[in-house]
């Protein structure tokens, strides 16, 4: 949005306000103090305890993402409408979960854009574009997403795609300092909310599918300085960085990686993406840390050690960023196990005699539903939510009792979890008077085997285990049906006392939204066709339901204005499933443009249509090519463009599907966009690093064979 329109709407807005006030007295002399906007501190967080605001990620400090209100309960929520909606300018994915205080919505949208709108009205109060150069796309695994804002004393903090933390005037949108967290010449990118907690903020990073090395940095949210960073794994030199992690890195950490292997180069991955928490009791930050870069263990580290801190929690004290205590939930991860999904804190009758014991869950990619003791970090217990075929179990530890095949080799293993997770970045909620917790659960099977050229060929994503195992280069509408019909998603109410699930919804597919748990009795879930559904908290079962004509994968949230409660998701097609596996929805969605969509009682708004041209899906040239060059082009696409246009060459219809682009009848035209990076400032940077000319026409080859094999049988997400 223009300066002009921001001004001129701050404007408009500041005379309705004054329209608006009733019979004021007299103005006392001296003026008036402004209203403060958006004051948080770590006080008011702590008291408003999922209230009427919506003032962390995951609504407070414990991040449940529970509220306690109750106008909005089981027997009224049949009644419940469209308040307003807002369009979010962008068809590529939305994963953020709104910040509410004041009366004003604080959310994000794809490229990292920060909106302020009234959230009682929708109204726009102004917009905040960092402008990211669009080419940092490609060092995204999982579309341009952001997950939200944090805000804290009068400024509203987002961390941007391309590696940058931003604190803006939270009153006018203004930026007040930025500052570069990463080093913006390597694939790092943030997609997760920061949290502020003591007047720090914190923030993580992404990156690790293609080769960095992990940290957390807290930095003062006044002035934007460094306070202190920690690295989750070691400096490959095994040297002290400087920083906060070094005792624990040179007392625990180092002896786990040997000296040889693609983590020296590449940095080793464990980049802390998503959940970072604040215990308030214990005063640190919780740390979800991700996966091994690459993610083959073979070629990571050859040693064969545990790898720490990657795939674990770890605490660190909020003020020094020094290390308290870490548990390892997938040690030498070899499958993209992250352990960054939702952690939420909660006091649970685990103690003594039952007595009540702060504890910290987690639900992280590897099918584990994990209790650990929140101020020491002691494993209490950990229990397959799904299942699983790459561990029997957990020791008393809870180590993971491997099956053997799943340290995979040249034989493809076909695995649950695949690397989407039993659970993904979807939040989970936690209901502390059911003591249950809302799983968005999911099976994804991957066959891993080690990837033949890793060593020979270069790629993008070279994470050593080969994506086109296990399937044959040209079969799409059979294979896409077939690996469609594997895919599976459920809620699941998860009792972590008794450790099994008091009630499970399913969904018939996979990479379902993130929950919201309410005191009105409620769980509030998204599904992957669209649907938007209120559960009852205690059974399950399904009292109201809207679809919101796109995604529905972020969390929800809920908040209470002049007596009136609301309940907001924000919608979008887009994230990581839709770019890499089209084959997985009905038919290719139709793309829209992402929304914020707020919801109360008697609500009778409409969600506008806004669905963009539809796609002519026919192929645009005959197919041509050798068997060979065909399979040789179905294992490129597979390295290197299935991440974004979709396996199997099935596109969700949120980037191009190749397979109908007119550009794929001309070579020259093909060569300019894959070789010259014609589109790089859309997203679409050049591949010459990795591909040759020969290599981009097999990889048109096999795009046109796949497109004239899906017209041959039309069923499925063609
Ligand atoms: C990181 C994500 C990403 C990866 C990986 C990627 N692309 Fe793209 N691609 C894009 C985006 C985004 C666009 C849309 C650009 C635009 O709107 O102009 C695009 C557009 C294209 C187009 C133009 C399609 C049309 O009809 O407009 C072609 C051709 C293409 N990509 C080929 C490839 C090939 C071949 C590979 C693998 C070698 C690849 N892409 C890998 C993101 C990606």
């Amino acid at each position: 949005m223009t300066a002009w329109r921001k001004i001129a709407l701050a404007g408009t807005a500041l005379a309705m306000m004054a329209a608006c006030t009733p019979k004021e007295k007299p103005a006392e002399p001296s003026a008036p103090a402004e209203k403060a906007f958006a004051a948080v501190d770590t006080k008011r967080i702590e008291t408003a305890s999922g209230g009427a605001e919506w003032l962390t990620y995951g609504g407070t400090y414990d991040e449940q993402r529970h509220s306690t209100l109750t106008a909005i309960n089981k027997d009224n929520v049949s009644s419940l409408g469209v308040a307003w909606t807002y369009d979010l300018e962008t068809n590529r994915g939305v994963e953020s979960t709104p910040i509410v205080v004041d009366g004003v919505m604080y959310v994000t949208s794809a490229w990292s854009v920060v909106y302020a709108l009234d959230a009682k009205t929708g109204a726009e109060l102004w917009v905040h574009d960092p402008d990211v150069d669009r080419s940092v796309g490609v060092n995204a695994c999982c579309d341009v997403v952001n997950r939200g804002v944090a805000v804290w004393d009068g400024k509203v903090y987002v961390g941007v795609i391309d590696g940058r933390l931003q604190a803006l005037d939270a009153k006018t949108g203004d930026l007040v300092w930025e500052t570069v967290t990463v080093d913006q010449s390597k694939p790092y990118t943030i997609t997760g909310a920061p949290r502020v907690a003591n007047g720090k903020v914190v923030i993580g990073n992404g990156g690790a599918e293609l080769g960095v090395r992990g940290y957390v940095t807290a930095y003062d949210a006044e002035t934007g300085d460094k306070v202190w960073r920690f690295y989750t794994v070691p400096n490959p030199k095994k040297e002290p960085d400087g920083d906060a992690s070094d005792d624990a890195l040179h007392d625990i950490a180092n002896a786990t990686w040997g000296d040889e292997g693609a983590w020296v180069t590449d940095g080793g991955g464990g980049t802390p993406w998503d959940s970072i928490v604040y215990d308030d009791v214990n005063n640190d930050f919780l740390i979800g840390v991700g996966n091994g870069s690459p993610w083959n263990r073979t070629f990571r580290d050859p040693s064969g050690g545990d790898n720490l801190f990657l795939s674990s929690i770890v605490a660190v004290d909020a003020d020094t960023g020094k290390y308290k205590w870490h548990f390892q939930t997938t040690p030498g991860d070899n499958w993209d196990y992250t352990a960054t999904q939702t952690i939420i804190l909660a006091d649970l009758p685990l103690g003594e005699n039952g007595a009540s014991r702060r504890v910290a869950m987690q639900a992280p990619k590897n099918g584990f539903f994990y209790v650990l003791d929140a101020a020491t970090g002691k494993f209490i217990s950990g229990t397959p939510f799904g299942p699983m075929n790459w561990a029997t179990g957990l020791d008393e530890n809870g180590r993971p009792i491997e099956v053997p095949e799943a340290r995979y080799g040249k034989v493809p293993y076909n695995q649950l979890p695949g690397p989407l997770g039993a659970h993904n970045w979807q939040p989970m909620a936690f209901d502390p008077d059911l003591d249950l917790a809302y799983i968005p659960a999911q099976e994804i099977p991957q066959a891993y085997a080690e990837d033949p050229r890793f060593f020979s060929k270069e790629t993008k994503w070279n994470t050593g285990a080969d994506f086109a195992a296990g399937v044959p280069p040209v079969a799409t509408p059979e294979v896409a049906k077939f690996l469609r019909s594997t895919l599976k998603g459920r809620l699941i109410a998860w009792d972590p006392v008794a450790k099994k699930p008091r009630w499970t919804v399913e969904h018939g597919n996979a990479w379902n939204g993130g929950v919201l748990s309410t005191a009105g009795g409620l769980v509030f879930q998204g599904k992957l066709n669209g649907d938007f559904v209120a559960y009852d908290a205690a059974t399950g079962d399904k009292l109201w339901s809207q679809n919101v004509k796109s995604g529905a994968g972020a969390g929800p949230g809920t908040y209470m204005i002049d007596g009136e409660q609301y309940v907001t998701i924000t919608t979008g097609w887009g994230s990581a499933f839709a770019l890499a596996a089209g084959y997985g929805y009905d038919n290719s969605v139709s793309s829209t443009v992402g929304k914020v969509v707020t919801f109360k009682l008697g609500g009778t708004g409409e969600i506008p249509d806004a669905n963009l041209p539809p796609v002519d899906k026919t192929p645009k040239a005959d197919s041509f090519g050798t068997e060979a060059q065909i399979a040789e082009g179905a294992v490129d696409f597979s390295r290197n463009c299935a991440v974004c246009h979709g396996a199997l060459a099935v596109s969700s219809g949120v980037l191009p599907d190749l397979r109908w682009s007119s550009i794929s009848a001309d070579p020259q035209a093909w060569k300019g966009v894959v070789i010259d990076g014609h589109f790089a400032a859309n997203g679409m940077v050049s591949f010459s690093d990795y591909l040759s000319d020969d290599d981009v026409e097999s990889i048109r080859a096999y795009v046109l064979a796949q497109a004239h094999a899906a017209v041959a049988d039309s069923g499925g997400n063609q």
